[in-house]
């Protein structure tokens, strides 16, 4: 029997430096879905494909090859770790992920890749679509300006200069669209536990869910 965590929540709300630091911990395979989005999204641009022309999207789903190993992103063997993070591709992954192909095909990916296997899984549909009867949901929020905050930080680690107007915005505009997309929109399941991490450390979100890792497990 395979152990499921499901953490999703609003873009920037910690949820995948939280899901790599609980999965060392307890030995859990992680999988960021958006980075997956985010890959098919890379493509569309690398590719020139319009988004509102279905079967170029489904013509570029059945030939591209996208691949996750060791904490770096692949399509089609290529290094794309960087490139996915980009406001490029950060301003249209949604409109990418809100397309009912595109989910049908990572949906599916996913539960194989987790097949078997104790899982930890981050995005917007894990605890209400992905996997419905994960063995613990949780749900990360958190003020947007917070949100934003911490992502120009981030920014800032990598040597990227982004401006705090701009990155809440983008935030605020991607969450709305996120919930109110007619596929699998970003919602609590009803029995997702949620944690404001406003006011908390890292390190504090981790030890709140490994509490409810630990009550789980058996
Ligand atoms: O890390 P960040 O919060 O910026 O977003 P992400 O997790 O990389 O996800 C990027 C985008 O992919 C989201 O804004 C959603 O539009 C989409 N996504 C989704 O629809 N379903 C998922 N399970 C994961 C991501």
């Amino acid at each position: 029997m395979s152990f499921i965590v499901a953490v999703d929540g609003p873009a920037g709300s910690g949820k995948s430096t939280i899901s790599k630091m609980v999965a060392k911990k307890y030995k859990l395979t992680y999988l960021d879905t958006g980075a997956m989005y985010r890959m098919i999204a890379f493509t569309s641009i690398r590719d020139g494909v319009d988004l509102d022309n279905i079967d170029k999207v489904v013509d570029l789903l059945n030939k591209v090859s996208i691949d996750m190993k060791n904490d770096k992103f692949y399509v089609d063997g290529k290094d794309v770790s960087l490139e996915i993070r980009t406001p490029e591709v950060t301003a249209i992954v949604s409109k990418v992920a809100a397309i009912k192909e595109v989910r049908i095909k990572l949906v599916d990916l996913q539960r194989k890749i987790s097949k078997g296997k104790d899982v930890i899984l981050d995005g917007r549909d894990i605890g209400t679509v992905v996997f419905k009867d994960a063995n613990l949901k949780i749900f990360l929020v958190a003020s947007p300006e917070e949100r934003a905050k911490r992502r120009v930080l981030d920014f800032k680690n990598k040597g990227i200069d982004e401006k705090f107007e701009d990155v809440l915005s983008e935030i605020i505009r991607r969450d709305e669209f996120d919930s109110n997309r007619n596929e699998s929109p970003l919602k609590k399941a009803e029995d997702a536990i949620e944690i404001d991490t406003s006011f908390m450390n890292i390190d504090k979100v981790v030890e709140v869910i490994s509490k409810l890792v630990e009550e789980n497990k058996n």
